[in-house]
């Protein structure tokens, strides 16, 4: 049995830890060494030594995004602690934030000490409005404690952190498109300056996703070779929550040492395929990763040997399929999410989303021709081209099913239709693909 670091604390009943008892296990001791003897830069260094890499998709170093931000900066600085988790088949950080409310706030406590900031946004999705109140309470237990607020635990560091609920957009994930949906604006991403110098209200303002931010308190208790210690590879960084759905026996969220091999968490920690099942595929890192072949399931998940192997960590969220289900109707689904899901701003995206969409409902309907699998190549490959990384994740499955399951959209082609029977029908009040007025 692996250590457990993030989710060490997780009761019995599964219920949220609360401030006593996260004190008695040892919280805010961290955040107590650091605001008293340490310097925001030796957090600095000590987190970008550990290796850290953000847990939001992207594995950008921790320490060294905080070290963008200058010690002459102007304040207030921000901080936004992501918990939007929009991503399909992701639920990490709820699953995080119910288990363990007060690591959250240390660690996003801990962030805004190394960077001096003033605030935190808590961004959350509004369909986790249980966990909003949750944080909510406990932020009021943690101030009134003093862990918040003017000088925080008696020293000159003082901060505050509100929560802010999303309206519901998956964009609003995206660190720059948060930073306008919280001032109020339209949720574009906007990719004209840094947000380290220029973001929230036009102020420093480092984004973290909140498993990211959770390590902290951690490393600084632990030890930087300690945090090494726990990843499975060299490449890898820490522990990792890893959730699994779909046909297996024990879909869950597990937290292993970052670098497990991928079928080793289905089939061993997940408990493998359910009764009847057999393996296909998956989609390791959420809906923006790409389909993955059997070959592939011997890859360690963490981000560099993922690259290594053609393949994206994401968000470590792997979502199972079974040899009976139809990956052209399970590319139509995922891409029906992302073609509503886009903001909008960018022609390859707003277009190209829906247009690779038809092509595949086409294909799916028997009125497919090579040529067809060719134009969605084509216009997948485009997706390189738009303004965010929304696209080029949208992409990714249809690129894993052209690049590993080419024979299997073959099959559909020139009449034959889906060799796995029709897909289902839209119910009434479906969101219809290109009836923008409805959504
Ligand atoms: C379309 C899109 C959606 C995203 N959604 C999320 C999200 O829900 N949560 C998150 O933490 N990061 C999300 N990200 C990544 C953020 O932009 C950002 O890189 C991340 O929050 C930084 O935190 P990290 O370095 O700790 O990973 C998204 C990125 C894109 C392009
Ligand atoms: S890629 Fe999509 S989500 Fe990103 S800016 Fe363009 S339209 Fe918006």
């Amino acid at each position: 049995m692996s250590e457990r670091v993030l989710l060490k604390n997780m009761r019995s009943d599964c219920g949220p830890v609360g401030f006593d008892e996260y004190r008695q296990l040892g919280g805010y001791e961290a955040l107590e060494r650091a605001v008293r003897t340490m310097t925001p830069d030796e957090v600095i260094n000590m987190v970008t030594e550990s290796g850290l890499r953000g847990r939001g998709g992207a594995g950008f170093p921790a320490g060294r995004k905080w070290g963008f931000v200058r010690k002459d900066a102007p304040h207030p600085r921000y901080i936004q602690s992501n918990t939007d988790e929009m991503e399909p088949g992701t639920f990490k950080d709820r699953v995080l934030v119910n288990t363990d409310p007060h690591l959250v706030i240390e660690g996003i406590t801990m962030a805004a000490y190394a960077v001096q900031a003033d605030v935190a946004v808590f961004f959350i999705r509004p369909s986790y409005n249980d966990d909003a109140e949750l944080i909510e309470r406990e932020l009021s237990a943690a101030r009134e404690a003093g862990m918040l607020g003017k000088n925080i635990l008696g020293s000159d560091f003082s901060f505050d952190i509100e929560v802010h609920r999303s309206a519901g957009r998956y964009i609003c994930g995206e660190s720059s498109a948060q930073a306008n949906a919280i001032m109020g604006k339209r949720p574009n991403p906007d990719k004209t300056g840094h947000m380290t110098s220029s973001g929230l209200w036009g102020m420093p303002t480092v984004v973290n996703n909140v498993e990211t931010l959770a390590h902290v308190p951690h490393i600084i208790r632990n030890g930087v070779e300690w945090f090494k210690g726990l990843a499975a590879t060299p490449t890898g960084d820490g522990t990792k929550l890893y959730c699994v759905s779909g046909e297996v026996v024990d879909p869950g969220c597990y937290e292993l040492p970052m670098g497990t091999r991928l079928g080793d968490i289905i089939f061993e920690h997940a408990g493998g395929m359910l009764p009847g099942a057999e393996f296909k595929t998956c989609i390791p890192g959420g809906a923006s990763t790409s389909f993955v072949t059997q070959a592939q399931l011997a890859t360690p998940m963490d981000f560099d040997s993922m690259k290594a192997a053609g393949l994206s960590l994401g968000t470590g969220s792997i979502v199972v399929f079974d040899k009976n289900t139809c990956l052209v109707q399970a590319t139509i689904n995922i891409l029906t999410y992302f073609a509503r899901e886009s903001c909008g701003w960018c022609t390859p995206c707003r277009d190209g989303i829906p247009y690779m969409l038809s092509l595949l409902q086409d294909i799916e309907a028997g009125d497919g021709t090579e040529a067809d699998v060719k134009r969605l190549e084509t216009v997948a490959a485009g997706m390189a081209h738009a303004y965010c990384g929304f696209a080029p994740g949208a992409a990714s499955t249809v690129k894993g099913l052209l690049r590993s399951f080419r024979d299997e959209v073959r099959e559909h082609l020139d009449g034959r239709g889906c060799p796995f029977g029709d897909m289902e029908k839209p119910k009434p009040g479906d969101w219809k693909v290109l009836d923008r007025d409805a959504s």
